[in-house]
């Protein structure tokens, strides 16, 4: 009886996880976005160890050269084998009920595994004959994580697990080792922030980062320490099996650059005995000086994710597009120099491990130039936490991993906006997760952002936000009959049009979409790729197809619609000079150009009356 009712339960839970998906799916009208590790029915594994099926992994230690990734053989025997059988990589190797929390009720029995894995794949894998033989081998590509790695044999699907198999661990030689360095633009225009992850505490190591100038003598600079634990997240896999030790997360902030100078450097801890344990090297090239004539490029996206390159999780089915991207970037790094990734950074939706991938994947990118996150709904929304939505798109993460794991420049980093200028840009970061209308803090902040910059010597301004609070024609949007996100534009257009906004970013929408130079959905200017003179107010773009699953548009086209691609893709903005500004959508596929504008014009072109934004004159003299 109890039982049947416990299964009951256990039906009644599987629903509402269906019915909020749907619901989910629903609302985002863009098919599968369930994080693959939330397939996983982890309360429900049962233990059926079985001494007749056998699991082995080599070889037993990783990174011997020094390597921070490397290719894992995993063998598995099975006497009765069938097409769902799974292998699970976890980390620590450890992952029996002992790493539980205590349920609190004495009478309640502990589960036996509380934990995901850090991926998965069906035995059949690349191995067809499986099913057949009983014998499969499979190839995982693991990065160091800071733990140990055992591999789990499961039969029964992914639903409902029957643990049958554990594997020998394996580890990295030094787990602890200092990784993925991400760079990220200091709180001044001569400093380069650079944070990294490991497995070394304060009281074991000292963190710093070691950094020169080409052929001058290095310095030292010390790095400051954050982590968080679970009682920070909010709740849902965060808090439970989504859960994963973040390791020790180091900021050093490197001061008094010279200008568009390259510089090497590469993180470090020092241990008690005074040993020292080194990072890799790196090289970056420091920020022009704010106004400085040359030539500045800029990459900006949303809602990228990531993707396993060794086929496991399904491959790319959560974010198809997340590795083309990252290898079209990777590709063309001597031809950018700071890239905006504007929201829905990992879509780690609780699942913690997850953000290390993250890392992992952009590191070649991200420890060359700076990578400036922005705040989405996947980082940040979780009901009764202060986010401006409700919903759960976070799994319970409330904004905490990737406020600690990449650096920003705002004067409070839980609340994420902030404004950083790169030459002849200005950027004003906005953060849709919070209340962005008239009268609020962050309102405040975009006017104070928008209104305090030179013109003459920055030319080019530029707003963002995860959201699109201006314009998209995107189909739930369109079926809103918004066209935008709800109480998006209503008080941000007037500051728009009073301080000239030149673009405006938006990701969310997997997507690209260009406007017109619009103000009250009315295109102001009715030219189409060469802007000249005047703009007359803001050109909006959608640039949010990145990686995760495509959105669909709506049927109608909007008159301010000038381009819409139903694909994956990313910009690259090109200032040449103070007059000349070039705008290019990419797509990830082929890397190739397919829309572009150009924004030619004089000073005294900003300076003009545009529709409702025209200061004041008086006749007096
Ligand atoms: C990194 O640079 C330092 C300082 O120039 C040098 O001593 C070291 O050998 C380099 N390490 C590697 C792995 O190239
Ligand atoms: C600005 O750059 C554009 C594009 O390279 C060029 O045609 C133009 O002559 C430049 N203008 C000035 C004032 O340097
Ligand atoms: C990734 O790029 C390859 C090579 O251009 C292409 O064949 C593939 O379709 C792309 N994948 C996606 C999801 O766009
Ligand atoms: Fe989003």
């Amino acid at each position: 009886m109890e039982e049947s009712l416990r299964g009951l339960h256990a039906l009644m839970i599987v629903c509402l996880v269906c019915s909020s998906r749907l619901s989910y799916v629903w609302a985002h009208g863009d098919g599968l976005v369930d994080q693959p590790l939330s397939k996983i029915g982890v309360h429900n594994i049962v233990v059926e160890l079985d001494d007749s099926v056998s699991v082995n992994a080599y070889p037993p230690i990783l990174g011997l050269e020094g390597q921070d990734t490397e290719w894992v053989t995993v063998n598995i025997e099975h006497p009765n084998p069938d097409k769902n059988d799974w292998v699970g990589v976890f980390s620590p190797a450890k992952f029996d009920g002992s790493t539980c929390w205590p349920s609190g009720d004495p009478k309640k029995q502990s589960p036996y595994v509380c934990t995901a894995p850090i991926k998965y794949k069906f035995a059949t894998d690349s191995n067809s004959g499986y099913t057949k033989t009983g014998k499969s081998c499979l190839k995982f590509q693991l990065i160091n994580q800071r733990a140990d790695f055992a591999f789990a044999l499961f039969s029964g699907g992914i639903w409902n697990p029957k643990l049958v198999a554990i594997s020998n661990k394996i580890s990295f030689s030094n787990p602890k080792a200092p990784l993925y360095p991400r760079l990220a633009q200091g709180k001044s225009w001569d400093e380069m922030t650079v944070t990294w992850t490991s497995g070394y505490n304060i009281d074991e190591a000292v963190p710093f980062v070691e950094w020169a100038r080409d052929g001058e003598p290095s310095k030292q600079s010390p790095a400051g320490t954050l982590t968080f634990d679970k009682n920070s997240m909010c709740g849902g896999p965060a808090r439970s099996v989504g859960w994963r030790d973040p390791g020790f997360i180091h900021t050093s902030f490197l001061k008094d650059l010279w200008p568009n100078t390259v510089y090497t450097y590469r993180v470090a801890h020092r241990l008690c005995n005074n040993e020292i344990v080194w990072g890799k090297n790196y090289t970056f090239k420091s920020s022009p000086f704010p106004g400085e004539d040359s030539l500045q490029r800029v990459i900006i996206f949303g809602d990228m994710g990531k993707a396993e390159r060794d086929g496991s999780n399904e491959y790319s089915n959560y974010q198809p597009g997340s590795l083309n991207t990252t290898d079209q970037l990777i590709k063309d790094l001597r031809n950018y120099d700071i890239v905006f990734h504007i929201g829905d950074i990992t879509y780690s939706n609780g699942y913690l491990s997850q953000w290390d991938q993250f890392t992992a994947q952009v590191e070649p990118i991200a420890a060359t130039v700076p990578y400036m996150i922005a705040s989405g709904n996947h980082e940040r929304d979780w009901p009764n936490s202060g986010s401006f939505y409700d919903g759960e798109d976070s799994g319970g993460e409330c904004g905490v991993p990737a406020e600690t794991m990449f650096f920003v420049p705002a004067e409070n980093r839980a609340k994420f906006w902030y404004k950083t200028d790169y030459g002849m840009f200005r950027f004003c970061i906005a953060d849709s997760e919070h209340d962005w209308r008239e009268g609020t803090e962050q309102y405040k902040f975009i006017e104070e952002c928008l209104s305090t910059v030179d013109r003459r010597k920055q030319p080019w301004l530029i707003f963002s936000a995860h959201r699109p609070l201006g314009y998209s024609s995107n189909q739930w949007y369109g079926e809103e009959g918004s066209f935008e996100e709800p109480m998006g534009r209503e008080s941000l257009q007037n500051l728009w049009q009073k301080y000239r906004v030149d673009i405006a970013f938006y990701g969310h929408v997997h997507n690209y979409e260009r406007t017109c130079p619009v103000y009250q959905s009315k295109c102001v200017n009715e030219e189409k790729h060469h802007y000249r003179g005047a703009l007359g107010a803001t050109i909006h773009i959608v640039v949010g197809g990145a990686g995760a699953h495509l959105s669909p548009f709506s049927k109608v086209i909007p008159r301010w619609s000038i381009y819409r691609d139903y694909d994956w893709g990313f910009v690259k903005l090109t200032a040449f000079n103070h007059s000349s500004l070039l705008l290019e959508y990419k797509k990830s596929s082929d890397g190739k150009v397919y829309d572009a504008f150009t924004i030619t014009r004089d000073y005294r072109d900003i300076l003009a009356c545009v529709k409702d934004g025209c200061p004041a004159t008086t006749s007096a003299s």
